[in-house]
């Protein structure tokens, strides 16, 4: 018998009378006694584990995620006055995780719909899902979607989207090169790497101006190979805060239509930049207008506050509905043995919001009151760092959209941010404004003004 059951009695009868118990359960006609003529035939090989190292023991310890780990140092400091900047996740005034009331309504009427089970969805989602959530995206009226050449298939959030978009285009794409821009979102190149694809850069930040290197994106482009797949964040670019004018938006269509590049819209804000749905998906409405095609990875995370449901869409516009339907199919390929078919109850909170006008109408307005309380952190902290004369020009606080400022700030500063102030962001100096609150600005603005003012 193993040595660690045998070696103390009563632990060892314990664990004998609950396998019994299970087997009974299993198979009644298993007698008690039956475990013990079992324990003769179980023994410790050499390699079974019980006996010497790890078959594991080679494994490495891997670093944390560079954004996840914020959250775990910051969970570990037992400091009163900490703030975690770190992680995209929206907070209230308190400082508080929201679930929305429209979430939650909805919520409630799923859990008292008795004729709702929990049966496997079909490979590709909920179908509700997938057309509304189409429509929220391209717009009601787009005709991309009546000339049926939109596949949507509902995936995990945003992240799940664009894997099986990346996959989708390792498989059956002819060019394997993705443009993604530099900064971009910690997660993008291992997971079009994975898919199979090569990822190069193309310029998109200025750290002179805090702003669009918008020469620099044109001519990256420009010099990409013919058919070339581009990453582009559909609005409030993370981690930089910096969009495209619409103008510039229009010069970068041009510019990839001529030369054949696939746009790969990664669409995890809409809504909460601006506030407004339809103004945040005006980049990519303005690619489908031409009837080119594109890729469009969709997240309900942050827009419905639906995080850790998971829910999300990958669409693919297509030239006309006979391509679309076969391109589907071969999504279903790759889902099938990925995750098989995704889970029901986000999409499904999601659906019963879309679908109710009346629902959809509270959402824009939640959404909207999120958006706002961003933007006023933006001003807060602006004229909290103007009040303090902190040096420099800190304006790009105020002109950068959406969830994150990228401050600015470097690593050695951020260093210093967290140990005197007990203040937590990634290294690259990029803080979550939805993280901040009026009672935490001031804070912040200390830490700042000590940052750039002791730390060069
Ligand atoms: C740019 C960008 N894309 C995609 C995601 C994916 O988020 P999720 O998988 O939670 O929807 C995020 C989340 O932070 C993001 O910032």
């Amino acid at each position: 018998m193993h040595p660690q059951l045998s070696s103390h009695p009563a632990h060892g009868s314990a664990t004998d009378r609950r396998l019994n118990s299970m087997l009974r359960h299993i198979d009644p006609s298993i007698a008690s006694s039956s475990l013990s003529s079992m324990d003769s035939q179980i023994s410790a090989s050499p390699t079974s584990g019980f006996h010497g190292d790890s078959v594991f023991a080679h494994v490495a310890q891997a670093p944390e995620d560079s954004i996840l780990g914020v959250t775990v140092a910051y969970n570990k400091d037992p400091s009163p006055i900490k703030l975690n900047l770190g992680v995209g996740a929206y907070r209230t005034e308190e400082g508080k995780p929201v679930v929305l009331n429209v979430v939650r309504k909805a919520e409630q009427l799923l859990v008292n719909d008795r004729s709702r089970v929990k049966e496997y969805l079909p490979i590709v989602g909920l179908a509700d899902f997938n057309k509304l959530s189409a429509k929220l995206i391209f717009g009601a009226d787009s005709p991309a979607i009546q000339e049926n050449r939109v596949t949507t298939v509902q995936c995990l959030s945003g992240t799940g989207s664009l894997r099986v978009g990346a996959e989708f285009l390792g498989r059956h794409y002819h060019e394997r090169t993705i443009y993604i821009p530099q900064p971009t979102w910690g997660n993008h190149p291992k997971i079009f790497n994975l898919g199979g694809l090569s990822v190069k850069y193309y310029r998109y930040y200025d750290p002179a101006t805090r702003g669009l290197h918008f020469q620099g994106l044109l001519e990256d482009l420009g010099s990409a190979p013919t058919g070339a797949i581009v990453l582009l964040h559909a609005c409030a670019h993370n981690p930089t805060g910096v969009d495209p004018t619409l103008e510039q938006w229009a010069q970068i269509r041009q510019l990839m239509r001529s030369k054949g590049l696939l746009p790969f819209f990664d669409s995890a804000y809409q809504g909460f930049a601006s506030g407004s749905l339809d103004a945040d998906a005006q980049s990519v409405r303005m690619f489908v207008a031409d009837g080119g095609e594109c890729l469009v990875a969709q997240s309900y995370a942050k827009n419905m506050g639906l995080y850790g449901e998971r829910v999300g869409a990958l669409s693919i516009v297509c030239k006309n509905a006979d391509v679309a339907s076969r391109v589907e199919s071969q999504l279903k390929l790759v889902i099938r043995p990925m995750f098989s078919n995704p889970p029901i109850h986000g999409a499904s909170i999601v659906a019963t919001i879309l679908k109710d006008m009346n629902m959809y109408d509270e959402w824009t307005v939640e959404l909207k009151a999120m958006a706002d309380r961003i933007i006023s952190m933006r001003h807060k902290l602006f004229e909290a760092l103007r009040a303090k004369d902190t040096p420099g020009d800190w304006s790009h606080i105020i002109k950068q959209i959406g969830m994150f400022t990228f401050t600015g700030l470097n690593s050695e500063q951020v260093a210093f941010m967290t140990k005197e102030y007990h203040i937590y962001m990634t290294s690259d100096g990029r803080i979550s404004m939805a993280g901040l609150s009026s009672k935490t600005v001031p804070h912040l603005a200390d830490a700042i003004h000590a940052a750039v003012t002791r730390v060069r």
